[in-house]
């Protein structure tokens, strides 16, 4: 899969200004300053979204859309790039608001074919990635987890975090991802280029 176009869309805080639109859409999810706006531009391979060493850059629903390439088809997409979750002190409060808006944005959206939800590798999951998991199981939405920041460990350290991930999730889409050297950025393209092939066939 290629990207060949790729733009800014909207800011949205709601469903209700997304609808009009009838493209299939994968979204960006994940705490914040993971690495969530820098994979969307390594997949693009276009700077489109706003990236920082703050955190909390991202503070509205961000739609871009895509133009797409591969296997003899083309189609177009939608990529929502989320504000992150738990930074601040006062976690918890700011998860529920966190997961208020997302929940208002991602109930009745029958458009999501997948949810990428961005994980620093060098973490381990808490309270909070431990309610947005059960959250999205009961949602019943399909999550995959992208693996960020590779580069900050060996590669064999990162093996063995997906293995552990895989295992701790039961499930096998747990990708290794790295926005400054590009690892794993064809797999996860791959990835999604299937999640959005399903909606266009
Ligand atoms: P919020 O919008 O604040 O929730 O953050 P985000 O998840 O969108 O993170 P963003 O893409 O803005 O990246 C946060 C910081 O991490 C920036 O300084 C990035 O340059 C850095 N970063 C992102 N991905 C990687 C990566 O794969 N490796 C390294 N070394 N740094 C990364
Ligand atoms: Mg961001």
């Amino acid at each position: 899969m290629r990207i060949i176009d790729a733009g800014f869309l909207r800011s949205v805080t709601g469903i209700d200004q997304r609808r009009p639109l009838a493209l299939p859409e994968v979204c960006f999810v994940g705490r914040s300053n993971v690495g969530k706006s820098s994979l969307l531009n390594a997949l693009a391979a276009r700077k489109i979204a706003r990236t920082g060493a703050t955190p909390g850059v991202t503070r509205l629903i961000n739609l871009y859309t895509i133009t797409w390439e591969g296997e003899g088809r083309r189609g177009r997409a939608i990529l929502s790039d989320f504000p992150g979750f738990g930074y601040s002190k006062v976690s918890q409060g700011m998860y529920e608001g966190w997961q208020a808006m997302v929940e208002g944005y991602m109930a009745g959206n029958e458009w999501i074919r997948r949810v990428l939800w961005v994980f620093d590798m060098r973490r381990d999951f808490d309270r909070l990635d431990a309610m947005l998991l059960e959250w999205l199981r009961a949602r019943g939405l399909g999550f995959s987890l992208i693996l960020t920041k590779a580069d900050k460990v060996s590669r064999g350290a990162s093996l063995e975090r997906q293995r552990a991930f895989r295992r701790s999730l039961g499930q096998e889409e747990v990708f290794v991802f790295s926005s400054k050297d590009g690892y794993g950025r064809k797999e996860v393209l791959f990835h999604v280029a299937r999640a959005l092939g399903k909606a266009t066939s």
